[in-house]
């Protein structure tokens, strides 16, 4: 039997995370990860849903690769694109192999079903049974093997009017810590240094009366733990409560990723956000108060429903207030069975391009001159991975930094930020 496997994975790290549990599923049944697409049998593609945008990039994907089909070859649709269109993906773009985000487990005989049926049987598994993936022990899937990603709770209760996301991934729910812990212990044992714990809100995180703050004093104790990241924060979560707990962790690095989505409290208000931009200010002046060197990253949303030239500038005059170190912009997308498709009238879809380049160009400005404001100053930085005879290194406040020898990867090092080549730091190690 042919059991040569490659993934592709679009979207978020929560997809990346995926990837992971894919893999040690997949190996555990005798399938082998190949490096090489060419030499799959098995090509799978984890997908995302969240703009229309990434899914035509997955179906295109599909579609070509179908084009050069060489019969025997398997093509497999999994993750959130699987959820939101299940059978669909087999009669109408000729996928064998159809698979939610919760179905990972099936693969194995799924498969099996496939390979031993001819002509193929297509196979379609879209449940939505709030599984976690207690007993998978994912190796690190990031591009350095030294960072790890570690999902901590899966699906989503918020309800963000324009968001898929509750649909295709179901509901919230927490891992336990003993299995978060030992996902993690897994990760350190093979050279794991920086932790980032993932879930579309981590700061609804509760098992058993542990919350997020509990756990990341758990998290914390792990031997090997160097750093600690998170992502994502719901700005209706990030509390008092939070960011004294915050402050209070040594490992934490103090960049927080923490989505605006608006500047207008009234399109705040029609995206199901359940904060203000007052409150959301007053939050991040007090994390400033409490943790000096925080900075904060966002994502923003242009074109909601109805949203005017006024609402816009509103959104621009919270990006030069707050000044963001970088910022995730894009244009609204609508998507099926989200409550924002009964919210007119829509913005066209020029306003919208035209809103977006708009902000991106101030974001730019203000990313580069927060940046520049580095310069001279002395970091310090975690090597990630090497460039031909380049280190690539990353600030604790997320940024990369290009270092002109190569260094050990995983060493931490205090580095003098010397320039910028294009919008990347450089930095040469001090004396
Ligand atoms: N259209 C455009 N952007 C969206 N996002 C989520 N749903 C949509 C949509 N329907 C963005 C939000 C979110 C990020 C992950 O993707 O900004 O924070
Ligand atoms: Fe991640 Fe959301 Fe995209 Fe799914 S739809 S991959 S959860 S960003």
């Amino acid at each position: 039997m042919r059991r040569n496997f490659y993934i592709t994975t679009y979207g978020c790290q929560m997809n990346q995370y995926d990837a992971g549990i894919v893999k040690e599923i997949l190996k555990s049944a005798g399938y082998s990860p190949v490096a090489d697409e060419n030499e799959a049998d098995i090509i799978l593609l984890l997908t995302c849903s969240v703009r229309k945008h990434a899914e035509n990039r997955a179906l295109g994907r599909l579609m070509s690769m179908k084009r050069k089909k060489d019969g025997q070859r398997i093509f497999g649709v999994l993750g959130c694109m699987a959820q939101n269109y299940k059978e669909e993906l087999i009669s109408h773009y000729g996928a064998d192999l159809v698979v939610g985000p919760d179905g990972y487990q099936h693969l194995p005989s799924l498969l099996a079903n496939l390979l031993t049926t001819q002509p193929k049987m297509p196979q379609v598994w879209v449940g939505l049974n709030q599984e976690c993936y207690d007993g998978i022990y994912p190796k690190a899937e990031s591009s350095s093997l030294v960072t790890g990603f570690v999902a901590i709770m899966r699906g989503c209760n918020n309800f963000c009017s324009y968001c898929i996301v509750p649909y295709v991934r179901g509901q919230e729910r927490s891992k336990s810590p003993e299995q978060i812990t030992r996902e993690i212990e897994i990760l350190t044992q093979s050279g794991v240094k920086t932790i980032t714990l993932v879930g579309q809100n981590v700061l609804a995180y509760h098992y058993n009366g542990m919350d997020f703050g509990g756990l990341l004093k758990e998290v914390e104790k792990i031997p090997g733990v160097e750093w600690l990241r998170f992502i994502t924060a719901h700005p209706k979560d990030f509390s008092k409560e939070v960011i004294t707990t915050l402050a209070g962790i040594k490992k934490f690095c103090p960049c927080i990723h923490l989505p605006l989505q608006s500047g207008s409290n009234r399109i705040l208000a029609l995206m199901n956000r359940r904060y203000t931009k007052e409150e959301y200010l007053e939050r991040i002046e007090l994390a400033r108060q409490y943790i000096p060197e925080v900075v904060f990253t966002t994502d923003i949303m242009v074109g909601f429903p109805t949203e005017t030239e006024d609402d816009f500038n509103q959104t621009k005059e919270m990006l030069e207030k707050i000044r963001f170190d970088f910022a995730y912009m894009f244009q609204y997308s609508p998507r099926p069975q989200t409550q924002a498709l009964t919210i007119k009238p829509e913005v066209d879809f020029a306003t919208g391009r035209r809103r977006l380049a708009k902000l991106i160009a101030l974001q730019s400005q203000i990313t580069k001159e927060n940046n520049q404001k580095l310069i001279g100053q002395e970091l310090e930085v975690m090597v990630e991975k090497h460039q031909t005879d380049q280190s690539l290194a990353r600030t604790k406040s997320n940024k990369v930094v290009v270092l002109d020898r190569l260094e050990p990867i995983g060493a931490i090092l205090k580095v003098k930020i010397i320039g910028m080549r294009g919008w990347t730091l450089v930095g040469a190690k001090e004396p």
